[in-house]
């Protein structure tokens, strides 16, 4: 089980009726990915994942292959397609790689589906129950924002490594995890004036409640601005943030996502630590890169969040931010894109209480990312 983040749980039976969309957890995240085998050797090298599963021809999967990774509660399904002319091969083609599913644990996908369809979801896969010998689970699938989909998954009649169809995955190679548990939140890019439609629709379709919400005067700076809003599930465990741009003087790093995306998808995967300095250090010496931070940023830094457990100095060499809410405090740090298009990126977050998405850091993350926009000459 994944632990919920310290989020108010309804205690009258009125309030937990009102859940009608019971979420478990993240159940996996898939991306749509150029070269599977490739991706999957990085996330295993730089990000720590160890091999889960695999499907591909030696499974008798003709047309698609598929890794499996996992660390601590996040498990990555990377896919690519093993001819041409497949609906993954045209979603690579469009956006390059990037999410296209965020699948959720259920305890009844037919449920899920139904009452989902029922409130205005768009279908994307009716429930079907896939077995071997480990088992079954049922399947289902709604559309979100973009051409991303949530896939919910029942598994509990299933025993199996992953899901039916998928083989052990156990290559000699093995480096070390980095310290990463679970998904914290994942991120959503949408158009200009349509954030709400999508704020609504997860109220609607899935029941989730707004929790917070930024605007421009909030995240802006000399050139560019979003605005944000927070939805969470009733039990605090899944958290899609949603953005839109906001009109700036120059193009806003949001827009830029929308342009090299060729679309609304997922801008970035929000994975929780315990110990982020570890983490982070482990990160980098394996080579992933992180956005830079103003040395400036850590000047002020204890006279806005106060005193924190870690060493300031390990902070600045790391590049890790800070920021503090009426809960608690939280550490964060922003990796550059993953691929060469400047769209979805990783954040680290170690949570010390605090429950918001260090909105104190925006206007820091926001003059960074604009001189890596600038130096792409696309600013
Ligand atoms: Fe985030």
């Amino acid at each position: 089980m994944i632990s919920p983040i310290s989020h108010p749980q309804p205690s009258d039976p009125a309030a937990r009726q009102a859940d009608f969309m019971p979420i478990l957890g993240t159940d996996h995240v898939e991306l749509y990915v150029s070269n599977a085998r490739q991706a999957a050797h990085y996330y295993q090298t730089a990000f720590g994942f160890q091999p889960l599963a695999y499907k591909g021809l030696e499974t008798g999967s003709r047309e698609l292959a598929s890794y499996v990774l996992q660390q601590g509660k996040i498990r990555l399904v990377l896919t690519s397609p093993l001819r041409s002319g497949t609906d993954v091969g045209r979603h690579i083609d469009q956006h390059g790689d990037g999410v296209k599913v965020a699948a959720l644990w259920v305890e009844d996908a037919d449920y899920a589906y139904r009452e989902a369809v029922k409130r205005g979801a768009r279908p994307y896969m009716e429930p079907r129950v896939e077995e071997d010998e480990h088992g079954k689970v049922v399947l289902s699938g709604i559309y979100t924002f973009g051409e991303v989909v949530h896939l919910f998954v029942e598994r509990k009649d299933y025993r199996g490594i992953f899901l039916p169809g998928y083989q052990k995955w156990e290559p000699a190679y093995r480096p070390e995890p980095v310290g990463l548990k679970y998904v914290d939140h994942i991120v959503g890019n949408v158009r200009l004036g349509y954030m709400n439609k999508w704020v609504k629709y997860y109220e609607e379709v899935l029941g989730f409640k707004q929790i917070l919400s930024f605007d421009d005067k909030d995240i802006s700076t000399e050139y560019s601005a979003l605005m944000s809003k927070v939805m969470s599930n009733g039990n605090g465990r899944i958290k899609f943030p949603i953005n839109e741009p906001a009109p700036g003087l120059k193009k806003s790093q949001v827009e830029e996502y929308l342009e090299f995306y060729e679309g609304e998808g997922v801008q970035h995967l929000a994975v929780a630590t315990d110990n982020i300095i570890q983490t982070v250090r482990a990160l980098r010496s394996r080579g992933v890169e992180f956005l830079q931070v103003p040395g400036s940023y850590y000047d002020a830094l204890e006279e806005r969040v106060g005193k924190i457990d870690e060493d300031m100095n390990e902070l600045r060499e790391l590049g890790i931010l800070v920021d503090r809410d009426d809960e608690g405090y939280l550490l964060q740090i922003f990796t550059r894109a993953v691929q060469p298009r400047p769209t979805m990126f990783f954040e680290i977050i170690q949570r010390k209480g605090a429950t918001s998405f260090g909105k104190g850091n925006f206007k820091a993350l926001f003059e960074a990312l604009e001189r890596e926009q600038a130096l792409r000459g696309n600013l």
